[in-house]
């Protein structure tokens, strides 16, 4: 097992380049199923998500070659037969392998994909992925934690209204109806960023795609793919989370490689906190601000303030003179990091979904423990302003998600270190 430690009090300045993005990968690389033709993707974030998706391709029999140096992706089908499982071995740390569902039951009619395993931060159940992969003909069944599903003559084209707004779900039914007959029109989309880059992804592979507005796409599905070359977007959370880093132990940090537009709600939240940011189209700069103010805000789908950058700005909101209150809108169990937090001395209460932060309280170095990925870097974070040592165990949760998290904190002052125990 590894913990990493973080020796707090040291103030963080210089550049972040920040990696391509997990969430926008996963869908894309599920994509892939659908075409024979040769497909190129750059940018890719060398985390554990992308190697576990990349295993659950090869485990299914796709082509695909990772270069870890390039951070490149090359996938060439050319006509081969895959096999339809995806067993829970590959799926049960990774709830986002059952985006294969709707890529593999719409090229080969059928796909028996394991539900995904049970989540730290919520039940996260896959009735809406279920209920568009119906609406568009598939038979679906539920057998031994594995998810049947079966469209003899392929999935077709339908209007599907979704009952509420998943990322997930928006994903798989994108990804299957860019391969059904006919057209799909789906209402109530979510409209993340990721979402986008993987339908320009699909664009470029051929399909029409089209978003009449925020939260409606119509695709017209394509059974003859061209062949690919896409780079993956920044990732936004890891952005998010050094600009927070920045905001709570930087004297000035520069993040670059991003679109800092595709920021705005988490940028005017941190402004009104008095966090002073210089902003330019593919960097932002965060320089010391005196005095920190508090705040209230809402997690909610995109273009709202991220429930992945929640644990995060938690730790801003510790050092904030007043009250700051966070209504966790997305997930029912997203507050594992409080108690942590609290043991390292903040004073937060929680009730249901809402925390009540007041600050500002001085941090202390502790052993902490957290359950998820966006848990674990918030105690990374609360270690960089503590007093003494703090140790933070489970590395494995961050390591699903942050590209040379260590590595890239330590270039900018932090003294952070990764042991073996
Ligand atoms: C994606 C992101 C994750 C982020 C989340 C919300 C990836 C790989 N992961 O996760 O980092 O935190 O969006 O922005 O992109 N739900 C149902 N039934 C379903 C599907 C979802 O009830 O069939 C519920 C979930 O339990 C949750 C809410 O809908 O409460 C939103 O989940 P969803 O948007 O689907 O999240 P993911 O796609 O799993």
């Amino acid at each position: 097992m590894q913990k990493l430690v973080v020796k707090g009090k040291k103030s963080l300045s210089g550049t972040v380049k920040i990696s391509g993005s997990k969430n926008a990968t996963l869908p894309i690389l599920a994509a892939s199923i659908l075409s024979d033709k040769k497909i190129e993707l750059s940018n890719l974030p060398i985390v554990k998500d992308v190697i576990t998706m990349s295993e659950l391709l090869k485990h299914i029999g796709s082509n695909i070659k990772l270069n870890l140096k390039k951070k490149k992706i090359f996938i060439n089908n050319n006509g081969r037969k895959l096999n339809t499982v995806a067993p829970y071995s590959l799926l049960k740390t990774m709830r986002a392998g059952v985006i294969i569902l709707g890529p593999l039951l719409s090229k080969f009619g059928k796909a028996k994909v394991s539900l995904p395993g049970g989540c730290a931060i919520g039940p996260r159940p896959v009735d809406i992925h279920l209920f568009g992969l119906k609406k568009m003909g598939a038979t679906i069944k539920i057998k031994d934690g594995y998810i049947l599903a079966e469209a003899k003559n392929g999935l077709v084209g339908t209007k599907i209204t979704l009952p509420s707004i998943s990322v997930g779900a928006t994903e798989n039914i994108i990804i299957a109806a860019s391969y059904a007959k006919g057209n799909t029109h789906i209402k109530n989309c979510a409209c993340e960023p990721e979402i986008k880059n993987l339908t320009d992804f699909l664009k470029k592979m051929g399909v029409k795609i089209s978003w009449v507005n925020k939260r409606e796409i119509k695709v017209v599905g394509n059974q003859k793919l061209k062949s690919v070359k896409h780079k993956i977007m920044f990732d936004r959370i890891e952005a998010g989370t050094f600009i927070i880093a920045g905001a709570v132990a930087g004297k000035k940090l520069r993040i670059t490689d991003i679109e800092s537009k595709i920021l705005s709600k988490e940028m005017t939240i941190l402004r009104k906190m008095g966090i002073n940011l210089k902003i330019s189209k593919n960097e932002v700069t965060v320089l010391y601000s005196k005095e920190i103010k508090p705040i209230s805000i809402i997690t909610e789908p995109y273009p709202g303030f991220p429930t992945d950058l929640q644990a995060q700005i938690m730790v801003l909101m510790i050092k904030a003179k007043g009250l700051s209150k966070i209504r966790e809108n997305i997930f029912e169990n997203r507050f594992m990091h409080v108690p942590e937090l609290n043991r390292m001395g903040a004073k937060i209460k929680v009730k249901g979904n809402l925390s009540l932060i007041n600050g500002p309280q001085e941090l202390n170095g502790a052993e902490v423990m957290a359950t998820d990925l966006r848990a674990s870097v918030s105690l990374v974070l609360a270690g960089l302003i503590a007093k003494n040592r703090t140790s933070i165990n489970r590395v494995y949760h961050l390591d699903r998600g942050y590209e040379f998290i260590e590595k890239k904190l330590k270039k900018c002052g932090a003294n952070i270190s990764r042991l073996n125990y």
